[in-house]
């Protein structure tokens, strides 16, 4: 594992070095909240400094908007490699993800083939190379003991599925599990786990819509899912992917897991629309517990948002419902959605920012997630009057559509990687200059206590 970068420690102090080649000004979110400020990016795309700034260099003043950090997504499926790159693909999804505020996605290995080796794996980072807008990290699949060290050397993390889902068949069986993560303990990386105990799935249910794949995939299977992960090795970093029910919000604070819940979990139910489209493992909840999941994030207990962005073809989900894949886009929509939450009062900006930006980005080891100096200069312009109606037409995945059609969102009006603009007046106007990143410091190790509280 690469040494922790030196990020500066006094948060106001100029590291000393050249001229800034960029000075931001505005309102700005900077230690837990909204302040005016100005700050300097240097020519490596760090932020130099925070504070008045007399040095000259171009100014960029914000005016009635807000500069935020730009998100990390811990959960994204682009796809590639695999059959039906034209659905989604590397170049397609960090487009999206850039234009949604997101500036490093977390890409799952459940493509065709599976990252479950370290040629896969070195397949995948060619293909990132020279086509993403936004930096990735890529999760390796541990299925084969012998292939682990390995992967480890190149991964940036490990994603374990419990429970069959689209793309995994086989899965180990749940008495398995410890000895698993016993042996990914020693090796640091972060790793994501899909809970869903199979054991409680209903068969034989033809389920036809959303509430029958509720019952097919019970909250009982979330539940006994967490059993062998609640005691799993302290010396483990480990995350549950997608947390439904507040029940299991409570365990895994007890805990001191880290863990993430959608975008999807946190507003939409079984009863939000009938269709495959919104077919989702794990399924979407009744509506009294997706209120109750919602009501522990905006009291700031759920670490972590990630959108679990999985997109399929329109024709894919038009089958049955029984026999469509489960899994819906979201990479774009996840940070609008929220902002607009923010300014319809729902929920705290801070509570927002932590969970969005800077603990997912801690837990990945990345120097990201706060504008703090030493830290990356990759920030939001976001004008929070710019409401809009999110509609599949104006967004960019090529699939085609979206379970949020008709909701409100706040999209970045700019986007700046390493202080270069990659969105600007709500375009994308970068290179595909994203590069993969693997873990530069240890995730947070005691996550549960630390990082249910928004930190600045
Ligand atoms: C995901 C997909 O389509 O890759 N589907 C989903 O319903 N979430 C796989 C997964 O994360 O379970
Ligand atoms: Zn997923």
């Amino acid at each position: 594992m690469a040494p922790p970068p030196r990020l500066r420690s006094t948060e106001n102090e100029a590291p000393g070095s050249g001229p800034p080649a960029l000075i931001l000004a505005g309102r700005a979110f900077v230690r837990g909240t909204l302040q005016a400020v100005e700050f300097a990016v240097d020519e490596d795309g760090r932020i130099q400094s925070l504070g008045r700034i007399r040095r000259g260099a171009p100014r960029h003043d914000v005016g009635d908007a807000v500069i935020l950090p730009a998100a990390t997504d811990l959960h994204v499926h682009l796809r590639e490699p695999g059959p039906d790159t034209k659905t989604e693909n590397l170049a397609t999804g960090t487009v999206e993800a850039a234009l949604g505020g997101v500036t490093l996605v977390g890409e799952m290995p459940n493509t065709e083939p599976p990252v479950t080796d370290v040629e896969v794996l070195e397949d995948k980072e060619s293909i990132v190379n020279g086509r993403a807008a936004v930096d990735v990290l890529l999760y390796a699949s541990p299925t084969r003991p012998g292939s682990l060290d390995g992967l480890a050397r190149h991964a940036g993390g490990f994603k374990i599925y419990l429970s069959p889902t689209t793309g995994i068949a086989d899965v180990p069986s749940l008495n398995e599990v410890p000895s698993l993560l016993d042996r990914l303990a020693p090796l640091r990386l972060p790793v994501s786990v899909h809970a869903e105990d199979p054991r409680q799935f209903r068969q034989g249910m033809d389920a036809k819509a959303p509430p029958d794949w509720n019952v097919e995939r019970p909250p009982a299977a979330e539940a006994a899912a967490l059993l062998p992960l609640v005691s799993a090795p302290r010396a483990l970093r480990l995350h549950v992917a997608h947390v439904t029910e507040a029940a299991s919000v409570t365990r895994l604070r007890e805990a001191g897991l880290s863990f993430e819940a959608t975008p999807h979990h946190l507003l939409l139910s079984e009863r939000s629309g009938k269709s495959a489209a919104w077919k989702v493992n794990p399924p979407l909840r009744s509506e009294r517990d997706r209120a109750a999941l919602w009501e522990a994030f905006c009291r700031g207990e759920v670490p972590s948002l990630a959108s679990d962005h999985a997109p399929h073809s329109g024709t894919a989900k038009e089958v049955d419902f029984a026999r469509a894949p489960s899994g819906m886009p979201g990479v774009e929509t996840m940070l609008p959605l929220f902002l607009a939450r923010v300014r319809s009062g729902d929920l705290p900006l801070s509570t927002l920012v932590a969970a969005a930006c800077d603990r997912p980005a801690r837990w990945l080891g990345q120097p990201l997630g706060r504008l703090a100096p030493g830290h990356r200069a990759n920030f939001l312009v976001v004008d929070f009057r710019a409401r809009t109606t999110i509609s599949a037409r104006r967004l960019h995945a090529p699939c085609g559509w979206t379970a949020f059609e008709g909701w409100e969102g706040i999209f970045p009006r700019e986007h700046y990687r390493d202080g270069q603009a990659i969105v600007l007046g709500g375009e994308y106007v970068g290179r595909p200059v994203g590069r993969v990143v693997r873990p530069e410091f240890a995730p947070v190790p005691s996550p549960g206590t630390r990082l249910v509280r928004p930190s600045g």
